[in-house]
């Protein structure tokens, strides 16, 4: 990809339109939200949403926007509202189903009607427990059609029951576009030189495979022979200790990737995912959350523990060669990548990404992109 895509504010545009609000996002899980009035919210370049349980038990995604003056509803990453949701600037109130309640002072404005001056819907699934959302209807499937070729491999995980940990993790605001934070994420050809811990638990057996309609399969079974580093050395023996059915789960770190920068996570002894989010044009997130089995045993919670602290590390560590290799694209004397075998992923990642702009493929900036002949 030229190093123009990775610095373009007009490109962010369009990909906004083409990539970001039109297909699927994973946003938590239906544990999140347990009790009628629990909510959570997704940002996303400017666009906001919630996730909120109504009284009759149902879930329901609204865009987090007061049809008054624009108010978000809710400020934060997850709560509860008692009975109905509250505007924090002029206090309108909408019931737990989105529809308008009240204004304030009812008599300064003409009747409102409750469905037509209720919150806006946005697209919500579950899939065996986690939910998914986009703002715009797009091209892909459903969550279950794009998550049917890793079903078998996933049954054994169980899902369903998973419950919310320490709540949603943000990694500090990176100094990158979010293609850098996912290129990063889509080949592990960086590994052994800028993963030493995760090379000696699992790198010499990594497996990798294709994008195939929009989801990607990475596994790292454990490496045969017995870790070196303490800290992987101690989560394999209580790894080991895990009790029936987690037992029976693979010694690998399984991840499902789905376009465009979600990650579904998979290990022996929890399960989340995570999101790269673009701020701006040179600025991203890595967000996301991890949550425990039901009759998580005493070596799992410890496990648990290792696990985020390995992740973190990991996850510093990519921070740092992602910023390596975004700030070359300021450079007049840097045009492009050339890509091994090793990073087939990351290519097919793009050629995803050409296939919805291509303009990606014009060595300069264009003039101007089909979106703005669009007039969108
Ligand atoms: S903006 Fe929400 S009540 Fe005014
Ligand atoms: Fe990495």
């Amino acid at each position: 990809m030229p190093a123009w895509t990775y610095r373009s504010e007009r490109l962010l545009a369009v990909e906004a339109e083409r990539v970001f609000l039109n297909h699927w996002h994973v946003v938590g899980h239906v544990n999140d939200v347990r009790e009628p009035g629990d909510w959570l919210s997704f940002d996303l370049l400017g666009e906001r949403a919630l996730v909120i349980r109504g009284k009759d038990g149902g879930l329901r995604a609204f865009h987090n926007t007061c049809r008054h003056r624009g108010s978000r509803l809710v400020e934060g990453e997850s709560g509860h509202c008692r009975g109905a949701l509250v505007c924090p600037f002029h206090a309108w109130v909408y019931d737990l189903d989105g529809q308008l309640k009240t204004p304030s002072q009812p008599d300064k404005f003409p009747e409102l009607d409750a469905q037509a001056w209720g919150l806006r819907r946005v697209e919500l699934e579950v899939w065996r427990g986690l939910l998914f959302l986009r703002f715009e209807p797009g091209p892909q499937p459903a969550i279950a059609t794009l998550m049917a070729r890793h079903e078998q491999e996933l049954r054994p995980y169980p899902l369903e029951s998973l419950q919310p940990t320490d709540g949603f993790y943000s990694s500090p605001v990176t100094p990158v576009n979010w293609k850098a934070m996912v290129d990063v994420d889509n080949e592990c050809y960086h590994c052994p030189t800028a993963h030493p811990g995760l090379s000696d638990l699992y790198g010499r057996r990594y497996e990798e495979g294709p994008w195939i309609d929009g989801t990607h399969r990475i596994r790292g079974p454990f490496n045969a022979s017995e870790s070196r580093h303490e800290l992987n050395r101690h989560y394999r023996e209580l790894v080991a200790q895990h009790p029936e059915p987690f037992a029976s789960l693979p010694q690998a770190w399984l991840y499902i990737g789905l376009f465009p920068v979600s990650v579904l996570v998979f290990y022996p002894e929890s399960a989340g995912f995570y999101r790269s989010i673009p701020l701006d044009a040179t600025t991203s997130v890595m967000t996301g959350a991890t949550y425990r089995y039901d009759g998580e045993s005493e070596s799992m919670r410890e496990a648990r523990a290792l696990s985020q602290e390995i992740d973190a590390a990991v996850m510093d560590e990519d921070k740092h060669v992602c910023e390596l290799h975004f700030q070359a694209t300021a450079s007049r004397y840097w045009e492009h990548a050339i890509l091994g075998d090793s990073e087939k992923a990351l290519r097919e990642h793009h050629d995803m990404l050409r296939a919805l702009i291509p303009e990606l493929n014009a060595t300069r900036e264009p003039g101007s992109f089909e979106s703005d002949a669009r007039g969108a």
